[in-house]
């Protein structure tokens, strides 16, 4: 089964389903570690607008109380452990060259929760973005090593922070690819994602997939840098 459409037709009878037979998070909290950066901070700001509950952490809780009063729509602030141990999902997003360091740190705050990585482990140079091979695999698979009591996905990696924070775009028009081990955690995060105006949640696979989707961004870089946009990507036939 080498193609896309020989390793679908293996389910089957299993009927199709739709990126949408999703359950209601509407009321679970949301925390973002190393919120106060343009990624966190735009993620925030997108699902507090949607009348998710949010928290923003950071490794200063001023930093994150200064920063949450300018996002508004109730987001709170305070430090990166206390956001992790209130919120029932926690979307990480903070670089590379600080992710394992910091998640070893939170593993008992983080201990049963659902866990969204969104690092993209990537390089620049002269010829512009390249991407990282992390020593795991990918930054997820990092992840999911270093928290094994938590329900570890990767999504939200190809969007634009700047789109996500300019408050004159009213929708985000992208897909999220929404990978992890679990299908109940992946189809929370597929739900919190359609939480935002214009952007679908898809499930794309287990965590062993996740580097081809950080690395993608490096593309996605080459493409903005070359006819000046914010590209996003769209899955066709779901
Ligand atoms: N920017 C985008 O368009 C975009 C899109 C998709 C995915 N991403 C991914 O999202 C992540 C965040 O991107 P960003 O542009 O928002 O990054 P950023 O501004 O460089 O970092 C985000 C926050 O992380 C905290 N931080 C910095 N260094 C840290 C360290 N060594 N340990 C712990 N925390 C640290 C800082 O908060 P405090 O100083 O307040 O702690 C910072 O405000 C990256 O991994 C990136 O690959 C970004």
């Amino acid at each position: 089964m080498s193609t896309p459409d020989a390793a679908s037709a293996g389910a089957g009878a299993t009927p199709a389903r739709t990126p949408f037979d999703l359950p209601d998070v509407s009321g679970l909290v949301v925390g973002v570690l190393g919120g106060t950066g343009p990624q966190g901070r735009g993620l925030a700001y997108r699902l507090a607008k949607a009348g998710q509950q949010v928290i923003i952490g950071s490794r200063s809780a001023e930093r994150a109380a200064a920063a949450a009063a300018e996002l508004g729509h109730g987001v709170e602030g305070a430090d990166n452990a206390s956001t992790a141990a209130r919120a029932d999902i926690v979307i990480v997003a903070v670089p590379w060259e600080g992710h394992g360091e910091l998640l070893a740190a939170l593993r008992t705050e983080l201990a049963g929760k659902i866990v969204v990585d969104c690092v993209n482990p990537l390089g620049f140079d002269k010829q512009g973005a390249y991407a990282l091979k992390p020593e795991e695999g990918s930054a997820a698979q990092q992840a999911a090593a270093l928290l094994p009591e938590s329900r570890v996905t990767a999504a939200f990696h190809h969007l634009s922070a700047v789109l996500l924070e300019d408050r004159e775009v009213e929708e985000i028009d992208i897909d999220v690819l929404v990978l992890g081990e679990e299908r109940a955690a992946t189809d929370t995060v597929q739900a919190l994602a359609n939480r935002i105006p214009g952007m679908r949640g898809v499930f794309a696979g287990r965590l062993r997939n996740a580097h081809q989707v950080e690395s993608l961004v490096a593309n996605l870089i080459s493409v903005n840098r070359r006819y000046k946009a914010h590209a996003g990507l769209r899955i066709t036939d779901v």
